[in-house]
């Protein structure tokens, strides 16, 4: 009860302040009418056509505009967010997250690009968890461990989606209904997630769920953001702000050792701006471990109305700010792309070619008795919100 009323506090909170917030563009940035015609004179929200998956079923895409032109564009298989244009500093929109041109893509291989991660976004320990007792076995998908939902959780499903529009701006009601034990995990869960482009140029994501049984429950949104625009170069030159003073230090498998450790005097310490690459090869084991960075920052208790990540990429002048009632983010640096993946436009992902912020709890909270619950119980609504704030400098 006491993690709902959190949210419910956290969330509230954090609406108002972000909608009060003063706009820091002040003039409307020019808009890429070529590669958006309709933007000339917005329809705020329109559907198009994107595939059709295996099992027959139609997927649309959706454009969503803003009063500045700013173009999100969300298809029904996974949520996934598959391009977001925002204006650099003199106002020329490029698309800032990996993705693919068409649905094959997604099919066929993707780690995880601009979905939404459930039920449990990040690594739960050899797939095992115990909930009153009983033992639950969940897929070993990622290393003998489980990794954001299973062999097919809720990035690979097909979300209901309704359009709506508020004061705030365009936005997408995307609803799955999860059954009892799907990919092993216990009670049917409705789950709700609301995609909001506002007018200041924020994509806003209010996350709510319940349950019929009692379940474990970790939702994140897994968008690569590459700052330079349709992909120029990798991320290492993007300079990262981190407001936390600790991180989830993990083992080999990149499962929690169960202690936090400060990021004084480490290279997790992003107190202060530092490029993602200055220190990212480093000989620190826990880089080592990750391959660079794959870990979960600590912010819980943090001012969910202040930004907890800020990222900014020099060339560009683009800025993306994070804020979130969650009590972790999860920064992975892509380390795992290899240049395998031809995204959007032909242009090829090597290695940490965009970064993730991955607003979630803990990895492997359902066994870390001394973490924050991710216990989500009948009669109680999971309630998270989630914003990226885009601007420029
Ligand atoms: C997450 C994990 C990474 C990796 C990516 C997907 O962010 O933390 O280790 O599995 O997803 O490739």
């Amino acid at each position: 009860m006491k993690r709902v009323l959190f949210y419910a506090l956290c969330a509230g909170v954090a609406c108002a302040s972000f909608s009060c917030k003063p706009k820091t563009e002040e003039k409307a940035p020019p808009v890429d009418s070529a590669a958006h015609p309709a933007a000339a004179a917005p329809a705020p929200i329109s559907k198009e056509p994107f595939g059709t998956l295996p099992d027959g079923q139609a997927v649309d895409r959706y454009t969503l505009t803003n009063k500045n032109g700013v173009v999100m564009q969300v298809i029904n298989y996974g949520g996934i967010i598959t391009s977001l244009r925002v204006p650099d500093k003199n106002g020329v929109s490029e698309d800032v997250v990996l993705g693919y041109d068409s649905l094959s893509g997604y099919l066929k291989a993707t780690p995880y690009f601009g979905a939404i991660v459930g039920r449990y976004g990040n690594r739960i320990a050899n797939g095992k968890f115990k909930l009153d007792g009983k033992t639950y076995t969940l897929a070993q998908n990622n290393n003998g461990q489980h990794l954001h939902g299973g062999l097919k959780g809720f990035d690979k499903v097909y979300w209901s989606i309704e359009e709506a529009q508020s004061a705030e701006g365009p936005s997408l009601r995307l609803k799955y209904t999860s059954k009892d034990m799907e990919e092993g995990y216990p009670g049917n869960l409705t789950v709700e997630v609301v995609y909001t482009l506002t007018n200041d140029n924020a994509l806003k994501l209010d996350y709510t769920a319940t349950t019929d049984k009692k379940t474990v429950l970790n939702l994140t949104q897994h968008s690569y953001f590459n700052l330079t625009g349709n992909g120029k170069r990798d991320i290492l030159e993007h300079v990262l702000t981190l407001a936390a003073d600790k991180f989830v230090p993990v083992g080999k498998t990149l499962i929690p050792t169960g202690k936090l450790t400060d990021v004084a005097g480490t290279p997790f310490d992003f107190r202060t701006a530092t490029a993602i690459g200055a220190r990212i090869n480093g000989s620190d084991q826990q880089l080592v471990y990750g391959g660079g960075y794959d870990h979960c920052w600590v912010i819980g208790g943090a001012d969910s109305t202040k930004a907890i990540a800020t990222v900014f990429e020099p060339a560009s002048g683009r800025v993306l700010e994070v804020y979130t009632t969650e009590p972790g983010i999860q920064f992975y640096s892509g380390n795992f792309l290899d240049g395998t993946i031809t995204g959007k436009g032909g242009v090829v992902y090597t290695k940490r070619f965009g970064l993730c912020l991955e607003t979630e709890h803990y990895p492997d909270s359902p066994n870390q008795s001394s973490f924050p619950s991710v216990v989500l119980n009948p009669g109680q609504t999971y309630k998270t919100q989630t914003v990226y704030r885009f601007s420029t400098r």
